[in-house]
């Protein structure tokens, strides 16, 4: 059954919302939130990671208005939404806090366990994990009834996707007003259970996986794998360009929380993975993945 809330019960309910961590998935929820008439506080851990995640926002919304998508008066106004700290206690007044910490279950308990001190009632908590269980993070606070996923896709600003993930313990009135938040973003919401890697990465990190192991085993190579599956199949980029758009790192520890999760093999990062984690070959963030990203156009790198 879908949720009925209209959009304007939903900002009747909804007004405030906090996004912790400013990364490139933090920005990217800020920025479209803030784009969608919400007021915003943004929380990072200290002044130069604010300020790095501050300026990722401004550039995407200049960009924006270059390319014609935003007015500059949209832009100005979006950009008054937003309110930058790095005090927790800043997170009190919200009506939802989307958590985009690092993807570790301690940092993100710490984290929900002092919101949970703050926030107020109804406050509805989320994480945009996208591998760790929300129940685990719920667990550790006192409105596991209040408690979902929202797992965004990158880049924030393009991807129409969210999975609205309730738990055995999220209430029906906190996953409808979830989803309604989401088609307020104007973003396609769907429904998930709360299994390591939803539906997108349940079935993509396998895939990504695999593209690994059969460039090992010599089928191909990365050109042409990836040439393979966007000239194949449609997609808009091959498997390595997408664990390097990704993150190798970010891969790594998602295929390793749902390796852990499920011993499957099919989840179990290949050796070639580790390594280019060992190198700090972290894709596109670092300059080089699969492939070299510092000239006009990447280029694949001998493995
Ligand atoms: N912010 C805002 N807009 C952006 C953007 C960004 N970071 N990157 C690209 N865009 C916009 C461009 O402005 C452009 O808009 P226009 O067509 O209106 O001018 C449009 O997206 C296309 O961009 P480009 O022409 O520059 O480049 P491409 O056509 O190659 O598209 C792409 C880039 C959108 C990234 C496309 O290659 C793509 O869709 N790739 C697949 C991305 C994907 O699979 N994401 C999911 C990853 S998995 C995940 O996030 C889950 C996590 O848990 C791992």
């Amino acid at each position: 059954m879908r949720p009925s809330l209209t959009r304007m019960e939903l900002l009747l309910d909804i007004s405030e919302v906090g996004v912790v961590g400013c990364g490139l998935m933090g920005s990217g929820i800020a920025e479209i939130s803030a784009k969608s008439g919400f007021s915003v506080v943004v929380r990072e851990v200290d002044d130069e990671f604010l300020e790095a995640g501050r300026s990722r926002i401004k550039r995407s919304m200049d960009r924006a208005v270059e390319k014609e998508k935003l007015t500059a008066e949209e832009r100005d106004s979006a950009w008054d939404k937003l309110t930058f700290t790095t005090d927790i206690a800043d997170m009190a007044k919200c009506d939802i806090v989307i958590e985009a910490i690092v993807e570790e279950l301690d940092a993100k308990h710490a984290l929900f366990g002092a919101l949970d001190e703050l926030c107020g009632e109804r406050t509805i908590f989320a994480s945009n994990t996208s591998s760790l269980a929300i129940t685990d993070m719920a667990a550790a606070t006192s409105r596991a009834d209040r408690f979902v996923g929202l797992h965004f896709f990158n880049p924030v600003p393009v991807m129409k996707l969210v999975e609205v993930v309730k738990t055995i313990a999220t209430s029906q009135d906190t996953f409808e007003r979830a989803f309604a938040f989401v088609q307020a973003l104007g973003k396609a919401p769907i429904a998930a259970k709360d299994n390591s890697g939803f539906v997108v990465n349940l079935l993509l990190v396998p895939y990504l996986l695999d593209a690994i192991r059969q460039l090992d085993r010599g089928v191909a190579s990365i050109a042409d794998i990836d040439t393979a599956m966007v000239l194949g199949c449609g997609h808009p980029m091959g498997p390595f360009a997408l664990c390097d758009f990704v993150g190798i790192d970010t891969l790594y520890k998602i295929s390793e929380i749902m390796y852990s999760e499920y011993r499957e093999e099919r989840y179990a990062p290949p050796p070639l993975l580790r390594r280019l984690v060992s190198m700090g070959r972290f894709g596109r963030k670092t300059g080089q993945g699969f492939y070299d990203w510092s000239g006009d156009k990447p280029v694949p790198l001998p493995m």
